[in-house]
């Protein structure tokens, strides 16, 4: 896979994705239209990398072809962005081939490696079992259970937390 920050050509994949109910499920941005995908990707292309205090979001893509298959955010926290949450999204066509694995697998090389930041955090709905999979599978300690903590689409949900510290990372 190739990572890059997202740029205004991949808003039309982006949304024809990220509006599947598979994808879109347990998120709580959903774009509308391409329009609204291309709006996301310019606010979020305009800030530098890793600037404290917001998102940076990274197009996944095949190394081959070139197609965009999902998409990593990263939310660089105040005040200095040694913490960040992340968050990531997969075409269900491409699902189930370890993509998510091996992009988050370099994602974390390169938080905890080159950008020497301090934990990265993910908080997951307990019903996003492959999310929570694919955390577990590279690490992740479940750090807490919060019960119905969250009101997420008319409903209160529990939140699951987990964390990986620069100290627990193995390459
Ligand atoms: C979260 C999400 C990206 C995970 O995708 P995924 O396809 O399960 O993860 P991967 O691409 O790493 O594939 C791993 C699966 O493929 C299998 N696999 C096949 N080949 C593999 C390989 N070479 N390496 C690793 N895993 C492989 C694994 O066994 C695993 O299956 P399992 O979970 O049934 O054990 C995806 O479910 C998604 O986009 N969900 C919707 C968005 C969402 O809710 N995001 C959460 C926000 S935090």
């Amino acid at each position: 896979m190739r990572l890059r920050q997202v740029e205004a050509a991949d808003a039309g994949a982006l949304f024809a994705y990220r509006s599947q109910p598979q994808v879109s499920r347990y998120q709580d941005w959903v774009p509308a239209d391409t329009q609204e995908a291309a709006e996301f990707v310019a606010r979020l292309s305009a800030t530098e990398f890793a600037t404290p205090g917001h998102w940076s979001q990274l197009a996944l893509l095949l190394r081959d072809s070139g197609e965009l298959v999902g998409d990593c955010g990263l939310h660089f926290l105040e005040p200095a962005g040694a913490q960040v949450a992340i968050g990531i999204s997969l075409d269900p066509q491409h699902h189930a081939k370890g993509f998510a694995t091996e992009a988050l697998s370099a994602v974390l090389g390169y938080l905890f490696g080159q950008l020497e930041r301090h934990r990265v955090f993910a908080s997951v709905d307990p019903r996003n079992e492959a999310s929570a999979r694919l955390l577990r599978r590279l690490g992740f300690r479940q750090e807490a259970h919060f019960v119905q903590s969250y009101f997420f689409r008319g409903e209160w949900v529990d939140d699951l937390v987990f964390a990986m510290l620069r100290s627990e990372f193995k390459e």
